[in-house]
């Protein structure tokens, strides 16, 4: 990774800082994407840069095309180009039965997934394209494939994100970018606090290695798809999972 400049959108939290510190320590310039908390995001930076890494911290709602032609528009001012898109940040949505679901809420999720995996693409992928050179990886969720109570919402817009990756994958390989879906499982981060502890034993002691994903874990996944030997890897949906569901 070393020089390459990588934008990871919702890089300050979670598993997008994970992966921003991952990618820094070899070698990427990395841009930690946030929308509100950009103390998190300069944390994110301090750790990287005090280490010796490169890496910024911008300001940019994914969901809106003139903050993301702004994020980018600085990345290009600062550093150049950009090598490769981590598209990660986290879309907020309605956590309760179909039957108890209005409209608006299971739109909400769909569109603001899809908005910001479509604004996000086509931000970069020009610039990509200009170099016959890009790799972007999607975070999905293995929601996207294996239906759990309440979780509709989130598990049609993931699925929708799927298969969009691979669209970006057939459109774009003969311009030298590739497109992979990183899929975790329920992974340990702010966003999935509110799990019971027996929950979280109980998909440990289903999980053939042992134990509930760390952020790093997935970090470990998604910088193996971002990497310049993964030249020739496109369109591939990559459970990480522990083993737990091998879809
Ligand atoms: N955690 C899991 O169990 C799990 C499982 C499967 C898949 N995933 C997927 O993994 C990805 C990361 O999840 P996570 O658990 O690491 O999330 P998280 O800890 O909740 O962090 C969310 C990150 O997304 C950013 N974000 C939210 N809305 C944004 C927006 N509109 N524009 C830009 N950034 C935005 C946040 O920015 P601020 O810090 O500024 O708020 C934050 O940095 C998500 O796509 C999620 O669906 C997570």
């Amino acid at each position: 990774m070393e020089g390459k400049v990588v934008l990871v959108t919702g890089g300050g939290r979670g598993i997008g800082a994970a992966t921003s510190k991952l990618l820094a320590s070899r070698g990427a310039k990395v841009v930690v994407n946030f929308a509100q908390n950009g103390d998190a995001a300069n944390h994110v930076v301090k750790d990287i840069t005090g280490s010796g890494g490169q890496a910024i911290a911008l300001q940019a709602d994914v969901r809106n095309d003139v903050q993301v032609s702004n994020m980018v528009s600085s990345i290009l001012d600062i550093w150049g180009t950009v090598d490769a898109l981590v598209n990660n940040a986290n879309m907020s949505f309605a956590m309760k039965p179909i039957a108890e679901m209005t409209w608006d809420e299971f739109a909400q999720k769909l569109n603001d997934e899809m908005k910001a995996a479509f604004l996000m693409t086509k931000a970069v992928t020009p610039i990509m394209a200009a170099k016959h050179y890009g790799r972007i990886v999607y975070v999905a969720s293995g929601l996207a494939r294996r239906p759990t109570r309440r979780m509709s919402a989130h598990g049609s817009a993931k699925a929708a994100l799927v298969q969009f990756a691979r669209y970006v994958a057939e459109e774009y390989g003969s311009q030298g970018i590739t497109a992979n879906i990183i899929s975790p499982g329920l992974v340990m981060t702010e966003a999935t606090r509110f799990q019971p502890e027996e929950n979280l034993k109980r998909i440990a002691s289903l999980t053939p290695l042992g134990h509930v994903a760390t952020p790093e874990d997935v970090a470990q996944a998604i910088a193996m798809y971002c990497s310049d030997g993964c030249q020739f890897v496109t369109g591939t949906y990559v459970p990480v999972n522990g083993g737990m569901s091998m879809d």
